[in-house]
């Protein structure tokens, strides 16, 4: 096990009907007016803006508000929430809304502080100062009310960059699982297949004796093959997606990849999808994460078979570990079919002839490589994205 530091320092507020009480966490962690920050309407539709609002004034706290987060969210809106926020004197961000706008938030607090272009951080400079920022989740999937991470698309260019930094971590975040039973069956899908993935980047190392994180991410994954089709099929089951929601924050908290080298390469090579499509992030997924792993599984042979007999309950092949590895590949593969998630290019309504412009897009070291569980050059991305065009279950 690797040395390290682990730091996730949010509060955590959960259960039925705990939005009522934001009033009371956002005086707690701040003082002065709040920005109410939500995406295209769920939460106007859903009743639990008003909610909000209702519990903020119940506290006396002052707040002025900025909807219209697209998922894969956009620099133009938090240029505009910078500016309010300074205009305003916002003293807080609450996001209600999913990791898109949760991700704006965070962008919107670490540009209010900095006298430069906030996009300075999605190019490579550390967020040191940012304004406080609160969480009432409504989708389980990106993680991002338990995450130090940011992911904004440059309009101009269509360039999806992250940043990262402990300043950037919300300083309470509500999670109500009733939240997410409006969610439309595609979208929980497409969560749960990010939820996994978070797992997956952190799963696939190089470092060696990590019992302890391994079996926290296989028991994460167990969780998501039991629940998600149980809230795919019975959307109102709140103990199914109480389990979803938590176990969301755990995949990308850091905890289940503390100690270990991790990967990150699937979403990296994901992101120039959903840059460029707009396509939802764990759809991309669904299309690229398996393409990656019958890619790279000769790396590390074992390593697939555990996740095929531990996860996916395949019977290990002593006589031929590829035959399990590649088993356990497709097994995932079928799961993220049943659960209504594309499989490939023609499915997610990506195009074989994109693929160069989103080879070059993608970032890598100055050898070349990407970087991660196996270094990938761009010959070995193209190879990724054409297995992915040609996948089937
Ligand atoms: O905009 P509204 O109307 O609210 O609708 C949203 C949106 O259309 C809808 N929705 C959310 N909660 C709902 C609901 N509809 C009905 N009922 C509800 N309760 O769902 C749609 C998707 O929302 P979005 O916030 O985009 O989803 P998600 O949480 O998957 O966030 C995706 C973004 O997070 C980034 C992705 O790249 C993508 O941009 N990521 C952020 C990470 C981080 N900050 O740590 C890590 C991830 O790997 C990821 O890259
Ligand atoms: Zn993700």
């Amino acid at each position: 096990m690797d040395n390290f530091n682990f730091y996730s320092p949010t509060e955590f507020v959960f259960g039925r009907g705990r939005e009522n009480e934001c009033g009371e966490y956002v005086k707690k962690y701040s003082s002065g007016k709040v920005l109410i920050h939500y995406g295209g309407g769920s939460v106007v539709r859903s009743g639990l803006l008003d909610r909000v609002k209702k519990s903020l004034q119940g506290s006396g706290v002052e707040f002025t508000e900025l909807g219209g987060v697209q998922p894969n969210p956009r620099d133009t809106l938090v240029y505009k929430g910078i500016e309010l926020c300074r205009k305003e004197n916002v003293g807080l961000i609450l996001a209600v809304g999913g990791g898109s706008v949760i991700d704006s938030a965070k962008a919107i607090a670490a540009g209010v502080p900095y006298d430069g272009d906030f996009w300075d951080f999605y190019s490579g400079k550390k967020v040191e100062k940012a304004l406080p920022v609160g969480v009432i989740l409504t989708i389980a999937a990106a993680g991002s009310e338990g995450s130090g991470d940011s992911v904004i698309t440059k309009e101009e260019g269509l360039l999806k960059r992250g940043t990262g930094s402990d300043a950037l971590r919300a300083k309470f975040s509500i999670l109500d699982p009733e939240l997410t039973q409006t969610l439309p069956a595609y979208q929980t899908a497409c969560g749960a297949t990010d939820i996994m993935a978070h797992v997956f980047e952190r799963y696939f190392t190089n470092t060696k004796e990590v019992e302890i994180t391994d079996r926290l991410c296989e028991a994460v994954l167990i969780t998501m093959v039991k629940e998600t089709p149980r809230v795919i099929a019975d959307p109102d089951n709140y103990e199914a997606r109480a389990n979803i929601m938590w176990a969301g924050m755990v995949a990308h908290n850091g905890l289940v990849g503390v100690g270990r080298s991790q990967d990150w390469n699937s979403h990296g090579i994901e992101h120039e999808l959903s840059a460029l499509y707009d396509c939802a992030h764990g759809a991309g997924l669904a299309v690229i994460m398996p393409a990656w792993m019958e890619f790279v599984y000769k790396h590390d042979v074992m390593r697939f078979c555990q996740m095929a007999t531990r996860v996916f309950g395949c019977e290990m092949n002593f006589e031929d570990p590829e035959a399990t590895a590649l088993e356990g590949i497709r097994r995932f593969r079928s799961f993220l079919h049943s659960i209504g998630m594309p499989v490939n290019f023609e499915e997610l309504g990506a195009k074989e002839e994109d693929i160069p412009v989103m080879v070059k897009k993608l970032r890598y070291g100055e050898d070349g490589k990407t970087w991660g569980f196996v270094r990938l050059s761009p010959e070995d991305v193209t190879e990724i994205y054409k297995t992915a065009v040609r996948a089937q279950v």
